[in-house]
């Protein structure tokens, strides 16, 4: 039978190339007010912010390159007989440098901009600054195309779709405190899919989870591959 695999990603899975997390120790919410940077109220009341954080984390993320969590689990959508689909919460793109194809920005992407006039969307530049014109309606409404808190995460409809048909479900380096996505183990599960945590430490959903793996994603993701790749061989 060629299982269908659906792995939940987070900040955890890219914090070993170098891009923080959020609501570990040294946390990106522990040195910016998350209602200044990640909410449409904030970027309101201070856009220039909101594209200087945006600005920093795009640059950042521009030199980041793929760890061996986020290689392996390309190899695994290689190898693997059945579909294997990534549904992450990060915003980098070293699921896709690492060569997954099959990955849903369900918060949206650093390497996109979006105009709050008019809905176009385009590749964002290295730097935005609120002087930018849109490039279809010329309003001067551009912002990263990210989804902020509040906001709906995007292709929710395709996702729930993976859910319910899954065999496997894993979620890798996410800490389970941000809904709807924390709800996913939940979903799948329901659906008969067997459940996987692989993280650094238990996340608040961990009880949900039939089976947990704690350590690096450097160390865990590679090992869980290979080990998924044994019991189909
Ligand atoms: N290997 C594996 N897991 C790790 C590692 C590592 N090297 N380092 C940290 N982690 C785990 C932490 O234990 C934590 O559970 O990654 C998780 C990171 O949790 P968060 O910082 O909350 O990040 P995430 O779960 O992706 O946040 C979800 O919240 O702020 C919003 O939109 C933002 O997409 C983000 C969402």
């Amino acid at each position: 039978m060629t299982d269908k695999i659906v792995i939940l990603t987070g900040a955890g899975i890219s914090a070993e190339s170098g891009l923080g997390t959020f609501r570990d120790t040294d946390g990106l919410w522990t040195r910016h007010r998350l209602e200044d940077v990640a909410t449409p109220e904030g970027f309101a009341r201070n856009p220039d912010l909101v594209h200087e954080f945006y600005n920093a984390r795009r640059t950042h993320a521009a030199q980041a390159r793929p760890n061996a969590a986020h290689t392996a689990l390309a190899q695994l959508e290689d190898a693997h007989q059945g579909e294997v689909v990534i549904v992450t919460q990060n915003v980098d793109g070293l699921h896709e440098m690492a060569g997954s194809r099959n990955v849903i920005h369900m918060h949206g992407a650093l390497a996109g901009a979006l105009c709050g006039g008019c809905g176009a969307r385009w590749r964002a530049p290295d730097v935005m600054h609120t002087s930018d014109a849109c490039p279809t309606c010329q309003a001067l409404a551009t912002r990263p195309d990210v989804v902020w808190f509040g906001e709906i995460p995007y292709h929710m409809d395709t996702i729930w779709g993976h859910l319910t048909d899954a065999d496997l479900f894993a979620a890798i380096g996410t800490s389970g405190e941000v809904y709807p996505a924390a709800a996913f183990v939940q979903e799948a599960a329901q659906h008969g899919a067997h459940t996987i945590e692989i993280n650094l430490a238990p996340s608040a959903t961990v009880s949900d989870f039939a089976e947990t793996r704690f350590g690096a994603a450097t160390q865990t993701v590679p090992d869980w591959v290979r080990s998924e790749l044994d019991r189909h061989t």
